[in-house]
């Protein structure tokens, strides 16, 4: 693969897959252009039922970063949310509580941050709206118009948006924070409102001293998820 006059040596899909964590502390390095193109242009290989490719794709870098950062991080504290859609169900419940409760707990133990520090837990959630320091951010919308169906092709491309990326040797962290505050997102980035806001996205050369990073997520077994039928 070509990129800005060098040979990348891509790694294999499941290297890709098996080795993808959420990044939470970047490094400023820039990440040029060109290869956000080309994660952009494997990435829009997704397939999309009917072949209808909803996504659309805003990426912020420079002034339009600082723009989008500064506005959600005002109206978050400011108190105003906005969703775009209910990410949650109105109450959680197992288990998909204690996984959830899980990878808060194991973040805030490894950045040192005990349960009750409501200050430090703000100040790390508000890392999101500062892209965890990566020098890019993606934003990814669909037409408002389009149905549930359009949502599965919508996760797909966001999937191999972070895989992509990994074949550049890049990192990303998948942002579900920004749609809370959708829209300070919308008026800082010209977004029409036709378009709804589906996450955010950090992307950069990951900073694998920091401790954040050293997280790493458990996952159920196959056979905990899979049924196997043959008859
Ligand atoms: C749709 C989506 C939204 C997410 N939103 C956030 C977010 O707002 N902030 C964050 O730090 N991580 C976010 N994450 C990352 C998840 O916490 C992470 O994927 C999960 O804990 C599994 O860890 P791993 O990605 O390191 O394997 C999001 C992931 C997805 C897929």
């Amino acid at each position: 693969m070509t990129v800005n006059s060098q040979t990348i040596q891509s790694m294999s899909v499941l290297e890709a897959m098996r080795g993808r964590k959420s990044v939470r502390r970047f490094r400023p390095d820039p990440v040029p252009r060109e290869m956000v193109r080309t994660i952009l242009d494997a990435a829009a290989r997704a397939p999309s039922g009917t072949n209808t490719q909803p996504w659309n794709v805003y990426v912020v870098e420079g002034a339009a970063k600082a723009r989008v950062s500064n506005a959600v991080i005002q109206a978050s504290e400011a108190g105003e949310t906005n969703p775009s859609y209910a990410y949650a169900p109105e109450k959680w419940f197992e288990p998909y509580l204690s996984r959830r409760r899980k990878i808060g707990y194991d973040l805030y133990a490894l950045l040192g941050i005990t349960k009750d520090d409501w200050p430090r837990r703000k100040e790390q959630h508000n890392r999101n709206f500062e892209f965890f320091g990566a020098p890019v951010g993606l934003f990814f919308t669909m037409d408002r118009r389009l149905n549930h169906g359009s949502w599965i092709d919508m996760g797909i491309f966001i999937g191999y948006v972070m895989l992509a990326a990994r074949g550049l040797g890049l990192e990303t962290c998948p942002q579900a924070a920004w749609q809370r505050h959708s829209d300070a997102v919308h008026d800082a980035l010209d977004i029409p409102q036709e378009q709804i806001l589906f996450c955010g996205m950090s992307l950069g050369h990951p900073d694998w001293d920091a401790p954040e990073n050293a997280l790493q997520t458990d996952r159920e077994t196959v056979d905990k998820f899979t049924i196997f039928l043959t008859d």
